[in-house]
């Protein structure tokens, strides 16, 4: 009985030593086809719209329709008319969305660009005079903090009405 009490114990002592082993594995290997690192996507080179799935989907949704209940407005049909108030246009890159997202700057300019398509998300709310974003207008732009950002945003949205324009940008304003 003794024994078996002591053979009992030695193994309850002796398996966790037999069983410890590094985590992770320093001799485990990428899996074939995976073994470089992933690039960081400012260097990926995906498309416009790969980009935007990767970056922004995730909040404003496949079609920029946004969601009220999570704060986020609507893009579809409405962000251009942003371009047509005085500082809307710095307003876009500022956003944190925008000046915060991984993407680098060309990436960014281009991002907008394809935004403000008339067969894009901006569609109708594009205005006639649209000048498309640069790398180096953007780079300017996303380096200043917008520090009062619902205020900045209340703002633009009401020099809009009084341009009269529909405000449909899907929040309860
Ligand atoms: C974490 C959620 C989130 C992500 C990710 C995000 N946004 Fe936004 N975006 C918002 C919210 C919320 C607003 C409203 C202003 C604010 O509170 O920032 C906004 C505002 C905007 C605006 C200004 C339009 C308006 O009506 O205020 C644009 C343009 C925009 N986002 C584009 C983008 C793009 C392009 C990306 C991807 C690079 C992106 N956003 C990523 C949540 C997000």
């Amino acid at each position: 009985m003794r024994r078996l009490l002591i053979l009992g114990l030695a193994c309850a002592l002796t398996t966790p030593l037999a069983q410890a082993r590094a985590i992770p594995d320093p001799t485990q290997r990428h899996a074939p086809g995976n073994e470089e690192l992933q690039k960081p996507i400012a260097e990926a080179g995906y498309s416009v719209g790969v980009n935007y799935q990767l970056q922004c989907a995730g909040c404003h949704l496949g079609n920029g329709m946004g969601s009220a209940a999570n704060d986020t407005p609507r893009m579809t049909g409405f962000v251009g008319n942003f371009l047509k108030v005085p500082g809307g246009r710095e307003f876009l890159v500022r956003v944190p969305g925008m000046s915060q997202s991984a993407l680098n700057n060309a990436q960014l300019a281009d991002l907008l660009n394809w935004l403000m398509r008339e067969d894009g998300m901006a569609g109708k709310s594009r205005p006639a005079d649209y000048q498309p974003y640069s790398a180096d207008e953007v780079a300017a732009l996303r380096a200043k903090t917008m520090l009062n950002l619902p205020g900045t945003r209340a703002e633009l949205i009401s020099k809009m009405r009084s341009q009269g324009i529909a405000i449909e940008d899907g929040m309860s304003n």
